[in-house]
């Protein structure tokens, strides 16, 4: 289902994808106890219009937001925590790659004097700007957008945007990885590296790549519908060789940390025991093989 060079909007492709995670956050956001708090999610979900994702959002009763509902908000939080900490270490400048509808530059408390860079495809970017201009949304932040796709040379984009590689950097590369060919997933890791002043920090989630169609059945069957509607979402996966991030960065001068969900969720007072007594060992593995890495440049 891809092809080199191939682009989308938000309610196609790779650019759904963003809006249905955007709407599994609108409905973490709702729950008694949520993990995170994103207001604007629901904004995009509302304005795209996607006849799935707005049925999702209008029937937010308890239990709709599901197994992979939960992973978003343990997701979500990971990340919010990430850039908390690389603030806390006086990191001023962050780049979300692949940023689709996050709207961190809005929702987090960025100390004064932060650049937030926002990469991603034009009509994904565009989309996003719209709503938010719309609402009067005012970021909390230097937010800039940069509209450039991941498999091109996006560090010129970024440097004209005004990044500064002299300066430290936190970069997230969140629900990307397998939407990369290898080529692209390790330039993107080369890439950081070499625009990281030591200091920098990067984040990621390692969630897996190419997926069986056995897997998805399984998954179905035990996890419940799709939660994006009739987009197999492993369609758009690529399955090549590439390396390990959390291996890779640790072999070039990073301190890598990993975390599994569960552990994450565990932390964060929502454990996830209740996985189907039933579940195949191969799935089980699978999803305790995902992890969230989080490594810092060496001085
Ligand atoms: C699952 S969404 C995740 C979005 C966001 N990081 C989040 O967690 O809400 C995947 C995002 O990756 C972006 N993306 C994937 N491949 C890309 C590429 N080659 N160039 C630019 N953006 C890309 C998509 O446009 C989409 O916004």
């Amino acid at each position: 289902m891809r092809t080199d060079g191939d682009s989308w909007d938000i309610v196609t492709s790779v650019g759904l994808t963003a809006l249905g995670v955007a709407t599994f956050r609108a409905l973490e956001t709702l729950d008694p106890e949520p993990m995170i708090h994103d207001e604007y999610a629901a904004w995009f979900v509302e304005a795209a219009g996607e006849p799935h994702f707005l049925q999702k959002l209008d029937e937010p009763a308890a239990g709709t937001v599901g197994l992979f509902g939960r992973f978003m908000g343990v997701r979500t939080r990971f990340f919010d925590e990430f850039f908390a900490a690389a603030w806390q270490r006086g990191v001023r400048q962050a780049v979300i790659l692949a940023s689709g509808l996050d709207a961190r530059a809005y929702r987090l408390d960025w100390p004064a004097g932060t650049v937030v860079f926002e990469i991603d495809q034009p009509r994904v970017l565009e989309f996003k700007s719209k709503v938010l201009d719309e609402h009067g949304a005012v970021a909390r932040a230097d937010r800039r957008a940069v509209a450039v796709d991941l498999r091109d040379d996006w560090p010129a984009a970024l440097t004209a945007a005004g990044f500064d590689p002299r300066r430290s950097a936190a970069w997230s590369a969140e629900g990307l990885l397998p939407f990369l060919p290898g080529s692209a997933h390790d330039a993107l890791f080369e890439r950081i590296d070499s625009l990281s002043a030591p200091g920098s920090c990067v984040a990621t989630d390692d969630f897996g790549r190419g997926m069986d169609q056995r897997h998805f059945d399984m998954e179905e069957k035990f996890f419940g519908p799709n939660p994006f509607g009739n987009l197999n979402v492993h369609d758009l996966w690529y399955d090549d060789a590439r390396a390990d991030p959390g291996d890779w960065l640790a072999q070039h001068n990073w301190s890598v940390h990993r975390v599994t969900p569960f552990d994450l969720a565990a932390t964060y007072g929502r454990p996830i025991t209740d996985l189907p007594a039933e579940l195949p060992a191969e799935l089980l593995d699978r999803l305790r093989r995902a992890s969230y890495i989080s490594a810092e440049k060496h001085r």
